[in-house]
């Protein structure tokens, strides 16, 4: 067993780094979507070559295709520790958020509150206040501190009370990196009565996530981002399931994969989710002796691992921006690289953040400027979100080589 994560053995299992073209960058837009582990592009292959057809029909190929689908859902079920009822595979999760909120729409009263943040990427900011305006719902908004963009606890205290009937918070930014309390929030909001949505877009690429310990009542992440397929993954709690609104064809089933996915997922991305959780079994077994446990277990050993890879790995490049005289760092320093999500987001004094990423190009470093639909954040750090940030994000596979690449570049790029 390897002393640590095996960032070679990861490395070995996605086609893209190890093509030759591919291969000469320093790839570390990972946030925008990673690069797909070999096993999910097999799993999607092999379906597309040999099996798409219409699932749920009578003859064997049909059978097959069906077969497959079931398994995805069962694997998703897994990975959240979720019921299989309680999963729905969609196109992406700004369709998915987009679809649950006007399924949430029997739930709200005029005069009702909603509890938005602006930390949010605006697919869970958008959904709800389009709600709002169509209920004549009040939102109220859970600030970021205005230099950290953090979401301070008591800033929730001040707009919750028993009018609210929904909270919608990000796990991660996929700005800042910063991680909230997901369970104390969702405690919290329970304890006055509000329903508890989750995007976890920027959290899945780097933690394990179990539905049931975080206790909330909607959960959304997008695969693309995690090594597979371009999808959406949405968990809804069967509680909450069965007092929405269905949007799919009244005579269908109200269940939540047929009514919170109207027109069906993508078969072959629900292939390509089987690959994913091939590879992720593939690190539990070259780290751990034992295969034991339901997926949700081995992913939360896995990603044990891949956090303090991480975590080492943009250490030097967190050190370095909190040390240079021009750099705005925003989100968590150095010392808290072990508790936030390798995405590093920062601004350069004189220097527009477009700029910077333009100046990397010539190195074969790929980084991304811009607000990243995180529209309302940009504006509460007091940024143009026309320019926004430099964004650097690193992911399990991510060698030390690389960032240490970053940092010496930035060093030419970013005179003192
Ligand atoms: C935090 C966060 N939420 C939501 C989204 C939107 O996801 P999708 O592209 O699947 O709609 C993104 C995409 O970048 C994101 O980073």
């Amino acid at each position: 067993m390897p002393d640590g994560f095996d960032v070679a053995f990861a490395r070995a299992q996605f086609p893209a780094l190890n093509d030759p073209g591919t291969r000469l960058w320093t790839y570390l837009d990972n946030a925008g979507g990673t690069f797909v582990c070999q096993a999910a592009v097999q799993h999607m292959s092999r379906f597309l070559e040999t099996g798409k057809v219409q699932p749920y029909g009578a003859h064997p190929l049909s059978v097959r295709a069906g077969q497959s689908l079931d398994h995805a859902y069962r694997v998703l079920a897994s990975l959240l520790n979720a019921g299989e009822d309680e999963v729905v595979l969609g196109p992406n999760t700004t369709v998915n958020l987009n679809t649950l909120a006007a399924a949430m729409r029997p739930l709200f009263r005029a005069g009702d509150a909603i509890v938005t943040t602006d930390q949010d990427h605006e697919a869970n900011i958008g959904a709800w206040r389009r709600l709002a305006e169509a209920l004549d719902l009040t939102v109220r908004v859970w600030h970021v501190d205005p230099e950290t963009g953090a979401l301070p606890p008591g800033g929730l205290d001040a707009v919750l009370d028993e009018a609210v009937r929904l909270v919608a918070v990000p796990h991660t930014s996929n700005v800042t990196g910063a991680v909230n309390d997901v369970a104390a929030i969702a405690a919290k909001a329970r304890r006055a009565g509000a329903w508890v949505v989750v995007d976890g877009v920027a959290h899945a690429p780097h933690a394990a996530v179990d539905v049931k310990g975080l206790d909330v009542d909607a959960y959304a992440f997008s695969p693309y981002k995690t090594c597979g397929p371009h999808a959406g993954v949405l968990y809804v709690r069967d509680a909450l399931m069965e007092r929405l609104a269905g949007q799919n064809h009244a005579f269908l089933p109200d269940t939540a994969r047929l009514q919170l996915a109207p027109g069906g997922p993508a078969p072959e991305a629900a292939a390509g989710l089987l690959g994913v959780a091939d590879y992720l079994n593939a690190l539990y077994a070259r780290h751990f002796p034992e295969a034991v446990g339901p997926l949700h277990e081995r992913a939360a050993a896995v990603f044990g691992l891949t956090a303090a890879h991480e975590a080492a790995v943009i250490r030097p490049l967190l050190d370095a921006l909190a040390d240079h005289p021009r750099v705005r760092l925003l989100g968590p320093g150095p010392e808290a690289a072990a508790e936030r999500a390798p995405t590093v987001a920062f601004t350069v004094d004189g220097m527009a953040s477009a700029d910077v990423v333009e100046a990397l190009l010539p190195h074969r470093i790929a980084l991304r400027s811009g607000h990243f639909y995180a529209w309302r954040l940009m504006q509460a750090l007091g940024l143009d979100p026309a320019d926004g940030v430099v964004r650097a994000s690193a992911v399990h596979y991510t060698s030390e080589a690389e960032v240490r690449g970053l940092v010496e570049a930035l060093e030419t790029v970013l005179p003192r």
